[in-house]
């Protein structure tokens, strides 16, 4: 079984991708393929957080038409965030859908693909049975030194203009120790940054004995793992961003100096408007908090332009923010309103080309302080994890900084897969190029 599969969305989705391929390798002895016109099972792996992200849905579908044509033995699966909230409908609208699959039952994958030869009928289950998927999924095999780790699934905070709560469902974490197995066994095949998956990932409360405990706690224990080197979790939501996660900064140094914070909107009104349920001053107090915890750290942030009402000086107040914050790379989207959400419902009284003008002088004052990030690592040594050659020079070793920046610079096979200390010494377009220096030292006191 060669299996081709294109992933839309976020990381978790990412996440589930790579598990789904698991299964069938496991199941079916099952191989990866890059070419759709070679592949027995092509799976799309799908996001519905904006309108545009949805139709890519078809119009993909549409260009697998005629391979199953051709062949229709090859089988096509929906999963994903547009499948769990069409199901069924997928069916009557695409008839060369052979299995529709959840977020929720990606584990069912080869049981679906089963049912589906044996008795012909074409499967959906788009069904929630909780946290079954993680104990029913085999472990990661992996060659890369990052890795994802889903640790909860889900969304209950229902921000007005989001359809996450209901595509994934509610909130749930994983127990501590399977988290802490799955890591280890990452660690064991060379695995040296976990970055800690969530929609909500503060919100973790996961089971440890006959307690819970939460993310900071969480962060600690992976901590101690043997191997591990960095660590990452996403996405934050600044309200549930706790003073116990705000310390961890300070106790500890495995945890980048990087976060991605969304903030959405500089406007109270807006903010309270999207239900986000914090405002422009008690997002700063939280990034005040951070840098005293941890002075040299970076932000990044996702932000909405052209909310429902969003008039010319809330928007202001978006930038206005952004001065204040000087985030680094960050992402911007005009918003897109999703079916049965509260904000779908709001008069959309903002011109789209007024949405147009806006993100530009947004994302070019997004731009400005991402080049200013880029232009102050200038001479500055950094640790850089290192993942390999680079595929395009060929000879370049490529890694990545904390602040998730691509590194490629000359340097010594045996830093593949450990962290090097790299001066960087000119910014390109989408990487930087460095000087390396030397291995980078475990517990080595360093200031970014
Ligand atoms: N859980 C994350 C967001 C995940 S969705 C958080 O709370 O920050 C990723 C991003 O998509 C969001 O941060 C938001 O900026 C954007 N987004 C979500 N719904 C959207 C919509 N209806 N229209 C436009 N952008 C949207
Ligand atoms: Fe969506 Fe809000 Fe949940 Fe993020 S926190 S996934 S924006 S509902
Ligand atoms: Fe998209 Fe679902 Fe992720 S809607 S952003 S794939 S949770």
């Amino acid at each position: 079984m060669r299996v081709f599969i294109k992933t839309f969305g976020c990381q978790m989705n990412s996440y589930d991708s790579e598990k789904m391929l698991n299964v069938l390798i496991e199941q079916f002895s099952a191989s990866v393929t890059e070419n759709v016109d070679e592949a027995d099972v092509l799976i799309l792996n799908t996001c519905s957080i904006r309108e545009k992200a949805q139709e890519k849905v078809f119009s993909e579908l549409g260009r697998w038409k005629p391979l199953k044509i051709k062949n229709p033995d090859v089988l096509i699966g929906v999963a994903g965030c547009v499948a769990s909230q069409e199901g069924d409908a997928i069916l009557k609208r695409a008839p060369i859908v052979d299995f529709v699959l959840g977020p929720q039952t990606i584990h069912r994958i080869a049981d679906l693909i089963r049912a589906r030869q044996s008795h012909g009928q074409r499967q959906v289950d788009i069904s929630f049975p909780q946290i079954e998927k993680f104990d029913h999924l085999p472990k990661t095999v992996t060659s890369q030194v990052t890795a994802h780790v889903s640790i909860m699934e889900g969304c209950n905070k229902f921000c007005s203009f989001c359809i996450v709560p209901y595509t994934r469902g509610e909130e749930v974490s994983r127990p501590f120790k399977d988290v802490i197995k799955e890591i280890v066994g990452l660690t064991q095949q060379g695995v040296r940054e976990v970055n800690l998956l969530g929609q909500n990932v503060n919100d973790y409360y996961g089971q440890l004995d006959s307690h819970t405990g939460d993310l900071a706690l969480l962060i600690h224990y992976v901590s101690a793992i043997e191997g591990i080197e960095r660590i990452r979790f996403t996405t934050s939501h600044p309200k549930a961003f706790t003073k116990r996660l705000v310390d961890a900064y300070m106790e500890e140094p495995k945890l980048v100096s990087h976060l991605h914070f969304p903030v959405q909107s500089g406007s109270n009104r807006i903010l309270s408007a999207m239900k986000r349920g914090y405002t422009r001053q008690e997002y700063m107090d939280k990034i005040t908090e951070i840098r005293t915890a941890r002075p040299n750290i970076t932000f990044s942030s996702d932000f909405i332009v052209g909310f429902p009402g969003e008039t010319d000086q809330d928007f202001q107040d978006t930038l206005d923010l952004i001065d204040a914050v000087e985030y680094d790379i960050s992402y911007s989207f005009i918003y897109s309103p999703r079916p049965g959400t509260p904000a779908a419902d709001l008069p959309d009284d903002v011109s789209l080309q007024i949405k147009q003008k806006r993100l530009k002088i947004l994302q070019d004052k997004l731009a400005h302080y991402a080049q200013q990030h880029a232009l102050n690592m200038r001479f500055k040594v950094y640790p850089v994890l290192v993942e390999g050659y680079d595929k395009r020079t060929g000879n370049l070793l490529k890694g990545r900084t904390e602040s998730n920046r691509v590194v490629l610079f000359n340097g010594p096979k045996e830093a593949i897969g450990r962290l090097a200390n790299v001066q960087i010494r000119e910014i390109h377009a989408n990487t930087l190029r460095g000087q390396f220096e030397s291995m980078y030292q475990e517990k080595e006191a360093y200031v970014g």
